[in-house]
């Protein structure tokens, strides 16, 4: 691939004896939707959180558009994690105690924004996952597919170059999943924004621009149908 907006390549992550990574291949096109899928246990959240820098690996490299990040400190890693990526994961991201509105301008906050810039584009992201009406409530009152939706516009509020997500719409029924892939799509094709997510439901998948399987700790080749081959 040319010029992917990110790369693994050769990545090898070890939890004590458990070799959870051993060799991960991987590069994304920026504005792809790339869905990771494969069986419990084979690798794909270590994949993720190597790629978006939560957790350093034992060898192999990590690049963002050609450089390296797998290399970066702590505190680099942690500010590029601020700035260039963001993350939606199956639950908690969100304070259930504070509103929709503070929870969705916290990270504009975080990295030093004007409280009246951040709010006000807070609210321009509320209403593009369409809860406007919910800006006020406290988090802890909304539905399981709105907290979801209130997660991605906290994380697009950013601007992220890349958006994580693993198991998205883990705990949610089909029409809400169907949404949150919905939202997805739009972040992609209207911002430009990668993403990555972790699924193991083929119908969640099936959004993807691409769909790549994790076995055994490394991404399995494309299946090939080459002439003259079974
Ligand atoms: N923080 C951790 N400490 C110890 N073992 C871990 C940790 N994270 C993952 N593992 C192990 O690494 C392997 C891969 O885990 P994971 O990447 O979470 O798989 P998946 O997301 O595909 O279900 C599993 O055997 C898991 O138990
Ligand atoms: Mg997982």
């Amino acid at each position: 691939m040319n010029n992917p907006i990110i790369s693994a390549r050769n990545v090898v992550k070890q939890f004590g004896q458990t070799k959870a990574l051993r060799g991960a291949s991987l590069d994304v096109a920026p504005g792809e939707i790339v869905a990771i899928m494969g069986p419990s246990g084979s690798g794909k959240s270590t994949l993720l959180h190597s790629l978006a820098a939560i957790i350093g690996i034992d060898s192999g490299e990590i690049t963002l558009a050609g450089k390296r990040i797998d290399t970066l400190k702590d505190d680099a890693r942690s500010k590029l994690r601020r700035t260039h990526f963001g993350f939606v994961f199956q639950f908690g991201q969100l304070v259930p105690e504070l509103t929709v509105l503070d929870n969705v301008a916290l990270p504009l906050l975080l990295n030093g924004e004007k409280r009246t810039a951040a709010y006000e584009r807070a609210k321009r992201w509320i209403n593009k996952v369409e809860l406007g009406d919910k800006a006020d409530n406290i988090v802890g009152e909304l539905s399981g597919g709105q907290m979801q939706r209130i997660a991605i516009a906290r994380a697009m509020v950013i601007q992220p170059k890349i958006l994580f997500a693993d198991e998205p719409t883990g705990s949610l029924d089909t029409l809400n999943s169907q949404k949150i892939m919905e939202l997805f799509i739009a972040m992609a094709r209207e911002h430009g924004t990668t993403v990555i997510m972790v699924t193991h439901e083929p119908s969640i998948a099936a959004y993807a621009d691409r769909e790549v399987i994790v076995r055994d700790g490394v991404v399995a080749a494309a299946a090939q149908h080459a002439p003259g081959r079974m």
